[in-house]
């Protein structure tokens, strides 16, 4: 096997921690000597070991003089754990092959130069691409302290999330909801709009075996999320934040006797201000949000500029009628020129749906 092939198998290693290590990166490392795999580990849940360090636990010999293949460059700082690049250079690894560089500032690059400075043999970019993008979410996070947002939604092959009735279920089949459930289990928050609460009445979880159900989070400005709702029903076993910018406590208490966190926001253009929701959720470590709103929620995301990318599942039918809603709504935009441009999408087929995934181009100039 070559470098690219042992570095295939550390992304392979390091995928098992998705969903279990939020707000930190998901890393995997694989330790080979003489062309045999001696070690391999990945980083588990958000405070354990490291990945490197779980390698080096599991060594079935010295791994002195053997080559380390790590998605991540190694910490050299004190944080939870004890620096990385100490564990590197106590076990007598000459080599070290690297995926991408930490962003997070207190390891930037030093933590190549230190083990570069110490003699070791550094290999850096080996599949860079494929290591950033399964850390899209952490570099987004450290790089701004606020959520990478995914906007999510499903609609017909005509544009459709709903009948004209307004009767949604099901749009897509069983294989591409049960994608939508390993997302939920893979961000650290789903968030929608009271509008979707009263019209779908949603429970938000994920239904995987052994998934972890996100924080929940209502954006709801004048509190009239119904006290009927299943997800006020189920709030007092599962995490639920509803932001508000109702200051009324009465108001307030029901939902916080239910178990709920009312969270306020100030009010924009009459509705929550998003940006000021995303700092405050970035304050209290929720790096990722699956937001499956409904179109006014997604407009208003979009222009407040907080996405970062698009899932669209499309379904092979077609529902018609000029009143049945689209999954942006709002004002719009005047003119193609001025769209909201995506770029790099991947797409999926998933049973005779399709899944098309589209990072949101950041910088580009809207002149309206
Ligand atoms: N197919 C799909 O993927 C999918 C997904 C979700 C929903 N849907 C469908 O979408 C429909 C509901 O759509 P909707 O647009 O009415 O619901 P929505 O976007 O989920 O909720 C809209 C409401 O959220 C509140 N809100 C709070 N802060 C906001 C902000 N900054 N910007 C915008 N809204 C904010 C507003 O009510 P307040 O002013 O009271 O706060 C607003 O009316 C349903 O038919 C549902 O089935 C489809």
């Amino acid at each position: 096997m070559n470098d690219t092939e042992y570095m295939g198998l550390a992304l392979q290693l390091a995928r098992n921690g998705c969903g279990h290590v939020n707000p930190n990166p998901m890393v995997g490392a694989v330790l080979v000597k003489d062309n045999r795999i001696i070690g391999q580990g990945y980083h588990e849940r958000y405070g354990a070991p490291h990945a490197e360090r779980n390698a080096l636990a599991c060594c079935t010999e010295s791994p002195a003089g053997a080559t380390l293949y790590v998605t991540l460059e190694p910490c050299c700082h004190y944080g939870k754990t004890p620096p990385c690049t100490e564990a590197v250079l106590k076990s007598g690894i000459c080599r070290v092959v690297i995926g991408s560089h930490d962003p997070n500032p207190l390891v930037a690059g030093k933590g190549i130069e230190l083990l570069r400075g110490q003699g070791i043999e550094i290999a850096e970019g080996v599949l860079k691409a494929e290591c950033d993008r399964l850390n899209e979410v952490f570099f987004h996070f450290i790089g701004t302290g606020k959520p990478y947002v995914v906007m999510k939604y499903a609609m017909t092959m005509d544009g459709k999330t709903a009948a004209y009735t307004g009767a949604s279920k099901w749009i897509t089949g069983e294989t591409a909801r049960r994608r939508v459930h390993e997302d939920r289990g893979r961000y650290s928050a789903v968030m929608t709009g009271v509008g979707t609460v009263i019209a779908d009445d949603p429970l938000l979880t994920c239904r995987m075996e052994g998934g972890r159900n996100p924080l929940r989070i209502i954006c709801d400005t004048k509190l009239r999320t119904p006290h009927s709702s299943q997800i006020i029903a189920t709030a007092h076993r599962i995490p639920t934040i509803i932001a508000t910018a109702c200051k009324d406590l009465q108001v307030h208490q029901p939902y916080i006797k239910a178990g709920c966190r009312i969270l306020p926001v100030s009010q924009k253009d009459g509705y929550l201000d998003l940006k000021e929701l995303m700092v405050k959720l970035g304050e209290e470590k929720v790096d990722s949000i699956l937001l499956e709103g409904g179109g006014i929620l997604n407009w208003s995301a979009l222009q407040a500029g907080i996405v970062n990318k698009v899932q669209t599942y499309i379904a092979p039918k077609l529902l018609g009628g000029a009143a049945a809603r689209s999954p942006v709504a709002g004002i719009g935009v005047p003119h193609p020129d001025d769209a909201f441009f995506l770029t790099n999408s991947i797409i999926t087929c998933l049973g005779e749906d399709i899944l098309v995934e589209s990072e949101v181009q950041s910088n580009v100039h809207r002149n309206y």
